[in-house]
């Protein structure tokens, strides 16, 4: 029988006030007190996975903290709660789906049931079919319209449709083949036209994304580009450079692309989680069907971790009840994701995605409004570029910004000066965040230099550093498919987990979809038919774009 989520209000858990209280008992105890009152502490807030260490120990959190989150995960059925995920259950309630990117990448050979069918079978042919499909045009046997081999590939999509794909095709630049992948994705004109830029339609392949194939800017970009493409190759063509991955058949059939040339994805796959599915059409182009493969098995094994590891040792669950303690109990608004790697410089716009999309929510699973913080607000850039623009307001400003660190101990191309000179930044900054610097420290360096000490009573206090600014470490091996697969799968679920305990639906997406009929109003007027009512605001607007 279908079971429902748990459906509580969280601030009406035991462990909710406990955790409250806890936090004013522990709020004036410094990150680095914490240190000295277990010396232990690294026992328990250090975790290793694989080829993961991450490290929670710089957190305003003492050990019963921790118990009392994970008590407070307890209460909240999470267990059961995971367990439904991953089982097929309708957990996505608004939209009557279940949520199964795990199914894509599943290492288990148990059947996975959907609407009473086992989604596995089909998921297998889909799966086929685009790595048969990528092995010809990376080997050269598929042939552009005049005979040429393809040596460019365009994803035309937004959103999930293009966050995902674009950001790992970036992540495993090291890894990529000789294809050189684009992406599209803003309605602005002037986008397409600057990636169309040096490209030959005999050797360019296209791959419209869009899991409803009715996304204005989609489908505005297809029809412009195929409008290009047309202008030099022959009508016939088409089916040789137009390839579509969506759920929605009948709408790509009716664009005009070959049925070949479809590749399905299921309506239980959400856009934000879909580059797993054959939404990542363009990652395997990119890298291969073998590294592809790679990224999978690399969330898969993540799954399994969230699936099966105790909540006190499973990174999404620890790193989701860190969230949730500084979001419900400290006050913390935003959280910075920081990867020290040039290659992972997109992975915070991706995650803007996924968890603000997923957990930006005011209605509780019981209908009503809530009357406590969901969403996070998440931001961030790569380290160490980030030092050198927005790190000071983490470190002086009046904010509280918990912050994930995440680094490689391996480079990709051997340069171990700029590596060591990288990870110097990566630990200096973690350790610079708790400790500051007090204005003893900062008078003693001063009173070093010859300034004299009317000079260094005045410019003292602008160099103290409070410290106590909590971060998370995340450091991995190196940066290979594997191990990007079970990062982004780590933040997958962490996004679950938050949902589940803030008693929201993570997987729909409401708020987005408004945005979409709101443009359509508008375009009418700015093309100059129906006249709706509006504010003298929006009317002034409208008149302005009148030549
Ligand atoms: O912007 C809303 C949204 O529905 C996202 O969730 C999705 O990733 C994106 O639009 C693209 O949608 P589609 O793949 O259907 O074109």
């Amino acid at each position: 029988m279908q079971k429902t989520l748990p459906n509580k209000n969280p601030t009406e858990y035991n462990t909710w006030e406990a955790l409250q209280k806890h936090q004013k008992k522990i709020s004036q105890i410094s990150i680095k007190e914490h240190f000295i009152n277990e010396p232990n502490r690294l026992e328990y807030s250090v975790l290793k996975w694989e080829d993961f260490y991450v490290d929670f120990s710089k957190n305003r959190l003492d050990k019963k903290g921790f118990e009392l989150l994970l008590e407070f995960a307890k209460e909240g059925k999470l267990k059961d709660a995971i367990d439904q995920q991953f089982i097929g259950e309708k957990i996505n309630v608004t939209e009557n789906r279940s949520v199964l990117h795990t199914a894509l990448r599943s290492l288990k050979k148990e059947p996975i049931i959907s609407d009473g069918k086992d989604v596995l079978p089909s998921l297998k042919l889909a799966k086929e079919k685009m790595y048969s499909f990528c092995e010809k045009v990376i080997s050269g046997k598929w042939k552009g319209y005049s005979g040429k081999r393809i040596s460019h590939v365009v994803n035309i999509g937004i959103g999930g449709s293009d966050l995902g794909p674009s950001m790992i095709v970036e992540a495993l630049a090291h890894y990529e083949n000789n294809l050189d992948v684009r992406f599209v994705s803003n309605v602005d004109g002037d986008h397409h036209q600057e990636i169309l830029k040096g490209l030959n339609p005999e050797t360019t392949i296209f791959v419209i994304v869009s899991k409803t194939f009715t996304t204005q800017e989609t489908l505005s970009n297809a029809n412009s580009i195929r409008s290009w493409f047309l202008k030099q190759a022959p009508k016939n063509s088409i089916g040789k450079h137009f390839v579509a991955v969506s759920t929605n058949i009948e709408k790509t059939t009716a664009f005009g692309i070959d049925p070949e040339n479809i590749f399905p994805m299921d309506d239980w796959v959400g856009g934000r989680f879909s580059l797993w599915s054959t939404v990542g059409l363009s990652i395997c182009l990119a890298v291969g069907p073998k590294k592809f493969q790679e990224l999978l098995n690399g969330a898969g094994k993540m799954d399994a971790h969230f699936q099966n590891t105790s909540l006190e040792k499973n990174i999404p669950v620890v790193l989701a009840l860190l969230s949730v303690w500084y979001n419900n109990f400290w006050d913390a608004e935003s959280e910075a994701l920081i990867p020290y790697s040039q290659y992972l410089k997109s992975l915070p716009a991706y995650l803007q995605q996924g968890i603000m999309e997923s957990n930006g929510k005011s209605i509780g699973r019981d209908g009503n409004k809530v009357d406590y913080q969901t969403g996070t607000i998440i931001w961030g850039a790569s380290g160490t570029n980030a030092q050198h623009a927005f790190f000071q307001l983490i470190h002086q400003g009046t904010k509280l910004i918990p912050a994930d660190f995440i680094g490689f101990k391996k480079d990709l191309k051997g340069n171990k000066d700029h590596q060591n000179k990288l990870m110097a930044n990566f630990i200096a900054q973690t350790e610079a965040l708790m400790n500051g610097k007090t204005k003893e420290q900062v008078m003693d360096e001063l009173e070093e230099s010859s300034m004299d000490i009317n000079q260094i009573k005045k410019i003292a206090p602008f160099k103290v550093f409070e410290g106590n600014k909590p971060t998370n470490t995340i450091l991995i091996e190196a940066l290979t498919p594997s191990s990007i697969g079970a990062l982004i799968a780590l933040y997958e679920h962490k996004i679950y987990v938050q949902g589940i305990l803030w008693n929201i639906y993570s997987y729909d997406q409401w708020g987005v979809e408004l945005g979409k009929q709101l443009a359509n109003v508008i375009l009418d007027e700015i093309q100059g038919n129906d006249i709706h009512p509006h504010d003298p605001s929006t009317k002034a607007l409208l008149n302005e774009l009148k030549d």
